[in-house]
């Protein structure tokens, strides 16, 4: 088995990473964000007690992990600094086992206004994101106009980017939105304070890595978001504004490709998504009601609270990221939502204009309008969430669980049936 493993989302995010990162992390030394922010929510329970994370790795809960927030993410001080001391809350030390990359960018005040400003303004048509300022943090990546954790911990340098940006920033928020803008004074003042605390956490996550995997030790890659969500082959424009596939660890956290080894894709047992865009499969309303409601479900989203959407597992949606990841195992989420379905849906086909598609189709226009063809597989009808070894599943679990396996090529390595640690079946250890 491989030393490292990368767990990435399948589907729209909010697959159940977090919990999958939980538990591999008992095995793993390290563990390392390569993209995102604060948009990505990732929950954990353990006994009883809930975490939630947007920007610490997932894996901070066991002592003996280091984590890591690589180059190519993006940081909010503020909400990074508010997630530290909710871990000092729970006696959770994380000295000397955090550490942010003097790469990544710093979300500012106005990217949140233009994230939440461009929002409203594009009314119907919005995007639907998390209004975090995840997306114009990346527009000024890419402009060359942003500012990163290096400069952010050097108050004067951190002055200097500023006044060279702002100009142009407060531009567009008045002249596109009205607003009275920003002032350099107030940010510097503020951003300093946040300099000063961060900057102890600030080390050479790239060179860290590397030591890391030339001395053997196992790492973990923690995905955010899902691959629909990417900023390439997600289902564009409502997408985040990241690489959110395997691919991304290398690019955000400057390690190569060939010390990857496992991808492990994360899906649920069937699909959600939160924001806008096409959905094939989401169930109609008289559907809806045949599942337990959005918080027994545990489908309101961690970030922004707002109730995902819902449908049946697409297995030509699956098969396509599996392909963008190059995912070699699944780790297969929330088997227990489906215990007291009936009939259970699974999406085997595409239909565009009355005939049946043979690739994802590539714009929003197209997937509006595919018609799914479901195959329909008898459900269990009999509680699975205490469940722990495969064989003591129901039978018709089983079949749903192979015939998922048949369509997409690849194996299922564990299966969860509660959001708890122990709520987990493991088919193939994956770390050894
Ligand atoms: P992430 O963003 O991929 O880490 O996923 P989230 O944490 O945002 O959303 C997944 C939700 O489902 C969380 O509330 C988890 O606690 C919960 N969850 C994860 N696995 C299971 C499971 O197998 N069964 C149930 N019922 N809930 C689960
Ligand atoms: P995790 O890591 C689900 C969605 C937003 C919106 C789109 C763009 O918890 O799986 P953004 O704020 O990123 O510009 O919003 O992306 N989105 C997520 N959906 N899970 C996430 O992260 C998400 N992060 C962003 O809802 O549709
Ligand atoms: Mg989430």
């Amino acid at each position: 088995m491989k030393k490292n493993v990368a767990v990435m989302g399948m589907q729209w995010g909010d697959e159940g990473k977090g919990k999958v990162i939980d538990l591999l992390s008992e095995r793993a030394h390290h563990i390392a964000r390569a993209q995102g922010g604060n948009n990505a929510g990732h929950t954990i329970i353990v006994q009883g007690q809930e975490f939630r994370f947007h920007l610490i790795p997932s894996g901070i809960l066991y002592p003996k992990t280091k984590c890591y927030i690589g180059g190519g993410t993006v940081i909010d001080p503020a909400w990074l600094l508010k997630e530290m001391e909710g871990l000092r809350h729970h006696s959770i030390h994380f000295d000397k086992r955090l550490f942010i990359s003097p790469y990544a960018h710093v979300v500012l005040p106005y990217h949140r206004l233009l994230d939440q400003l461009s929002e409203q303004k594009k009314g119907k048509s919005a995007i639907g994101t998390t209004g975090r300022g995840i997306g114009p943090c990346y527009v000024d990546k890419v402009q060359r106009m942003g500012i990163r954790m290096a400069e952010l911990v050097h108050p004067s340098l951190l002055q200097t980017r500023l006044e060279k940006v702002l100009g142009a920033k407060n531009e567009e928020l008045k002249n596109l939105y009205g607003h009275s803008g920003c002032s350099v004074e107030e940010i510097v003042r503020e951003y300093t304070e946040y300099g000063k605390a961060l900057a102890p956490y600030v080390a050479p996550v790239e060179e860290m890595l590397f030591a890391a995997s030339e001395a053997g030790e196992p790492i973990l890659f923690e995905g955010a978001q899902g691959a629909l969500l990417d900023v390439t082959f997600g289902t564009y424009p409502y997408v985040t504004s990241s690489c959110t596939l395997a691919g991304g660890i290398s690019a955000g956290l400057g390690f190569g490709p060939s010390q990857i080894g496992c991808v492990l894709g994360v899906t649920k047992a069937y699909t959600t998504r939160v924001g806008n865009g096409p959905f094939p499969t989401e169930f109609s309303t008289s559907e809806l009601a045949l599942f337990p409601d959005h918080t027994s479900s545990r489908e309101i989203g961690t970030t922004t609270g707002r109730k995902r959407r819902m449908g049946w597992l697409d297995a030509i949606l699956l098969r396509h990221t599996i392909c963008l990841n190059g995912a070699d195992r699944l780790a297969l989420m929330k088997l227990d939502i489906l215990d007291g379905i009936e009939e259970i849906q699974i999406c085997v086909g595409y239909k565009l204009d009355g005939k049946l598609i043979k690739t994802f189709p590539s714009t929003v226009e197209e997937l509006e309008r595919v018609v799914p063809v479901y195959e329909s597989l008898p459900g269990w009808k009999s509680p699975t969430r205490d469940i722990q070894v495969y064989d003591e599943l129901p039978s018709h679990a089983k079949g749903y669980l192979r015939k998922i396996e048949q369509l997409v090529n690849v194996p299922i390595s564990l299966i969860s049936v509660g959001p708890d640690r122990e709520k987990t079946i493991w088919m193939d250890p994956i770390f050894e």
